[in-house]
């Protein structure tokens, strides 16, 4: 027998803490150099596409399932169908791997947020973070730790663990309501900042180009609903485990309205945020902005700091854009870090106690023993490719199917508008599917070309190998999981006290 769970105590508290878990580091350290690389202004047609038929659709199918079924991810899923148990395991292993290396990105902004005070990297940014920093020397040597990184990662992981004791009010919803005002402030000076300085016209040219000769191309389709689903945090349960917290009468599709628009804003905000600073750079050292974008950590850890050390307040500038970077990973750090949580308790009926101590510590454990070594940094790359690039974009899909498959998406649709303003129907049925559609031919055509790629000598197979690893070994452990519970029952839960009558929602 488990106890009556905690709800979000308002709706903004909801609406803040979902707000969290989507803007986070794909918003400020992945977006930009993705949509540059996939064609710029171009990329930004099927990101829409993406949004509004996928996203959107999608955070409402998970809101839904949350809010119904009010337990974790592999519960849900076995309500549905008693064999689809995995696909909620299989998502708990993708949010254990994307926990690991996401505390280790927001340990490198917390660093730099510090060395930006006094431009600590020096001159030679990209010697100073590949070499002194990292420590990445090119050969695998695990157990050769960066300790200065090591001991920032256990204050993540600390501050972390604590927020989850503190329970969904005073933990999530309290960290959420610090972290996004916060953030608004920090990313509002650099924005307004950036787009006055000289060059940022460049900047944004580059940025929003599109190059059309490449919209055919399976990559950057997959790229684009890759970044939706990762920036939304769906796909991997995440908005199931928030939402199993709502109460039951909870309002949801302008929910999911606000928090996507939300988001996208942000993401784009970010996107021109950072590439008037790149045109100011390009300005200054009278060079094309193409040789400036690096993808991932590039950007942000590399070009950034050389280009503070260019301009005027740079060290001002650079202590927000760090910190902001921190704070907006924390947020989406709690979000991931709940879908064990939630699904072990659920599960199991453990207390949060006890799923701190046996779960969240050895999370802590294996992040502070892989990414703080010299490797970390080629790590983050496998691990994140494996994670964002696949992983959740597969973990949609089979929500999707099973929904489809069970014929439970009509019920679904009644569940939540039974409370909504927006009413879900065939439009809603339309989008799933065709998402559905689209994805299984993407997908499909993306490993065809990994496959082919294996036997270019030029490509590196061994990054492929990692990521199938990783991949395989994720679905594995949701299929090991099926078998092991099937036939043990979930627990039952005590019978929910009324709400008391003087609520605002
Ligand atoms: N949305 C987060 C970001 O943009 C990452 C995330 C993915 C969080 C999946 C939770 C689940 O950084």
């Amino acid at each position: 027998m488990i106890t009556q769970r905690e709800t979000w105590g308002t709706r903004a508290g909801f609406i803040l803490a979902a707000a969290g878990s989507a803007i986070g580091l794909g918003n400020i350290w992945r977006f930009p150099g993705e949509a540059y690389e996939f064609g710029g202004g171009a990329f930004l047609l099927p990101y829409l596409f993406a949004l509004l038929t996928a996203g959107i659709p999608l955070l409402l199918l998970e809101y839904t399932l949350g809010r119904k079924h009010q337990v974790g991810p592999p519960s849900v899923y076995r309500q549905i169908s008693k064999p689809a148990e995995g696909i909620g395991w299989w998502q708990n292993a993708i949010a254990f791997c994307l926990s690991t290396f996401y505390a280790a990105v927001i340990a490198w902004a917390l660093s730099y947020t510090y060395f930006a005070f006094s431009r600590g990297w020096g001159d030679q940014p990209v010697d100073f973070f590949v070499g002194d920093f990292l420590g990445a020397g090119g050969n695998l040597d695990f157990f050769e730790f960066r300790w200065p990184i090591f001991a920032v990662l256990v204050g993540v992981w600390v501050l972390v663990l604590t927020i989850m004791l503190g329970g969904i009010r005073r933990g999530v919803e309290l960290a959420n309501r610090i972290c996004i005002p916060l953030l608004m402030v920090l990313f509002g000076i650099i924005v307004v900042r950036a787009v006055t300085l000289e060059g940022a016209t460049e900047g944004l040219n580059a940025f929003f180009t599109p190059e059309w000769s490449r919209i055919g191309e399976a990559e950057i389709w997959l790229g684009a609903y890759a970044q939706i689903f990762f920036s939304l945090s769906i796909g991997m349960g995440t908005m199931i485990a928030y939402s199993s917290y709502l109460k039951k009468k909870s309002e949801l599709s302008t929910t999911a309205v606000t928090v996507a628009f939300a988001n996208s804003s942000f993401e784009l905000l970010a996107g021109i945020g950072v590439f008037s600073i790149l045109g100011f750079m390009s300005v200054q050292a009278a060079q094309p902005i193409d040789g400036l974008v690096g993808t991932g950590g590039g950007v942000a850890f590399i070009t950034f700091p050389t280009i503070l050390n260019e301009m005027p307040g740079g060290a001002f500038i650079g202590v927000l854009f760090f910190a902001s970077l921190a704070v907006a990973g924390i947020s989406s750090l709690i979000s991931i870090v709940i879908v064990p949580m939630t699904s072990v308790e659920d599960r199991f009926g453990w207390s949060r106690k006890k799923t701190v101590a046996y779960l969240g510590v050895p999370m802590a454990i294996v992040s502070l023993l892989i990414y703080p070594t010299a490797n970390g940094s080629s790590m983050v790359d496998a691990v994140d490719f494996a994670v964002s690039g696949y992983g959740l974009v597969l973990g949609g899909l089979a929500t999707i199917i099973l929904a489809f498959a069970t014929g439970k998406l009509k019920s679904l649709a009644a569940e939540a508008n039974r409370t909504s303003v927006l009413k879900l129907g065939n439009v809603w049925y339309a989008c799933l599917g065709l998402t559905a559609v689209i994805l299984t031919i993407v997908l499909f055509l993306n490993v065809k070309g990994q496959i082919e790629d294996l036997s270019d000598p030029e490509v590196a197979n061994e990054l492929v190998y990692i990521n199938w690893g990783v991949g395989g070994a994720m679905i594995v452990f949701g299929l090991v999981m099926t078998v092991i519970l099937y036939k043990r029952p979930l627990p039952v839960r005590e019978e929910a006290e009324p709400e008391p009558a003087l609520d605002t929602e």
